[in-house]
């Protein structure tokens, strides 16, 4: 059984995340959707509202599971006997930072490949901090995350 895992901060997850774990889910038998802490950033939404938001998104997806880890992203892979890490990549400006990424985790764990999937043009554009700003100055953010998560993030950078 190929096991994957998607990490990220998911502050909040957009259709650009959901899109990367659609095929993922396609590709493989089991999906793991990660949320992992990232040191450099402050997450605007708590873990359990990104979980859930995570999980409401993928329920349809019978063989992709939710989970939060606090420690080092290799030794949940490690632990899950997972075969790879994906990650989406958007632009050349992803780039620096996720290939310095994915050798460090090489290197910790030389068993762990890392994966890129392009984006879907659509979505090329498209970030959880874009959601964040947008959707905190009052503009339209219904095309930037799934339907069933529109309003309680909505809600949400509303009351900031
Ligand atoms: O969505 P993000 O913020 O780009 O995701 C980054 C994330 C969470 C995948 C990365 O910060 C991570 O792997 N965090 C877990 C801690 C860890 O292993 N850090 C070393 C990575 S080289």
């Amino acid at each position: 059984m190929k096991t994957v895992i998607c990490p990220g901060s998911f502050d909040p997850v957009t259709n650009g995340h959901l899109d990367i774990i659609q095929r993922a889910s396609g590709l493989f038998d089991r999906v793991i959707v990660l949320l992992a802490a990232n040191q450099e950033k402050k997450n605007y939404f708590t873990p359990e509202e990104r979980r859930e938001m995570i999980c409401k998104v993928t329920r349809d997806l019978p063989n992709v599971e939710v989970d939060v880890f606090s420690g080092l992203l290799v030794d949940y892979v490690r632990e899950q006997g997972a075969c790879a890490i994906i990650k989406g990549l958007r632009a050349v400006s992803d780039f620096e930072y996720e290939f310095q990424m994915a050798l460090t985790n090489h290197k910790l764990y030389p068993h762990c490949e890392t994966i890129f999937f392009t984006p879907s043009p659509r979505n090329m554009y498209l970030s959880s901090s874009i959601v964040r700003q947008v959707g905190g100055l009052g503009g339209d953010i219904s095309g930037f995350v799934p339907a069933c998560i529109l309003d309680e993030i909505r809600e949400k950078l509303r009351k900031k």
